[in-house]
């Protein structure tokens, strides 16, 4: 689903944050992205929805090379890629419906379909009573939910969660990481970047980041990485025989 191919980047202040970094996650997975700050997690992030694109190496989500796609191609591509913003990105005069309910708006969907969409993810992320209060109005886990149900609002393949524990008590902390658990379970990939460590499951798969490197990936596969298609009924053009240099 996801590939980093030999992946660097050096933004133009001349900071190298990723050097060669390769590795492959298959739909599926629950990834838990660590590394002291500055490490490069939540550029790892911007990287998947092409809001930066890498210095050298190549980057692949589903059948998209994301060097190469068209730019047209951008916001289908972030449709598919929810993401979950260390600052939230949430818009302050906006309510929580309206900001659940933005992406769905843009791409045409018909009011009740809105509605009903919104309400569902209100539920499932347990804050059904929240709907016509503004940002301003939420505790930061409140919020954190709501971030959550927007990111996954067009109901993406792959949610990348950039700290959505950080700044929360530690019960709140845990609720979120069930609700994550839980939106995983319900069949989407999930990329969960912490510093908590409380968060690293045996059963997860964890990725270590330090110093532009990846130190640790629990993944004992070292197959080539095969992008499945992010989209219905669309072959991937992926060289599915390519070696994936680890
Ligand atoms: N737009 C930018 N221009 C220049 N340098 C940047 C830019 N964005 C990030 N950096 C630098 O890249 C490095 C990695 O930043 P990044 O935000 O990816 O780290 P992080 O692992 O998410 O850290 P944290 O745990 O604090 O969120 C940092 O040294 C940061 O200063
Ligand atoms: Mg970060």
């Amino acid at each position: 689903m996801i590939v980093f191919d030999q992946v660097s980047k050096v933004y133009p202040t001349g900071n190298t944050v990723l050097e060669n970094v390769s590795f492959h996650i298959n739909p599926g997975e629950f990834v838990i992205l660590t590394g002291p700050s500055g490490a490069g997690k939540t550029t790892v992030g911007r990287l998947l929805i092409r809001d930066l694109l890498p210095t050298s190496g190549s980057i692949k989500v589903g059948e998209w090379d994301l060097a190469k796609m068209k730019p047209g191609h951008v916001s289908e591509l972030r449709r598919h890629v929810g993401v979950v913003f260390q600052d939230y990105k949430i818009i302050p005069d906006k309510t929580v419906f309206e900001n659940i309910a933005l992406a769905l708006e843009i791409i045409g969907y018909p009011g009740k379909q809105i509605e009903d969409r919104v309400k569902h993810l209100l539920e499932l992320v347990g804050i059904p009573d929240k709907k016509d209060l503004f940002p301003v109005q939420l505790s930061g886990g409140e919020l954190q939910r709501a971030a959550i149900a927007r990111a996954i609002v067009s109901e993406p393949k792959l949610l990348f969660a950039d700290e959505p524990t950080g700044n929360l008590d530690d019960q709140t902390a845990a609720d979120i990481y069930q609700l994550l658990l839980a939106i995983h379970n319900l069949g989407t990939t999930v990329i969960m970047c912490t510093h908590n460590r409380s968060f690293l499951d045996p059963g997860h798969r964890h990725i270590n980041l330090e110093k532009g490197k990846i130190t640790l990936d629990t993944s004992s596969s070292s197959q080539p990485a095969r992008a499945a298609p992010l989209r219905e009924g669309h072959k991937s053009k992926e060289e599915k025989h390519k070696k994936t240099k680890e």
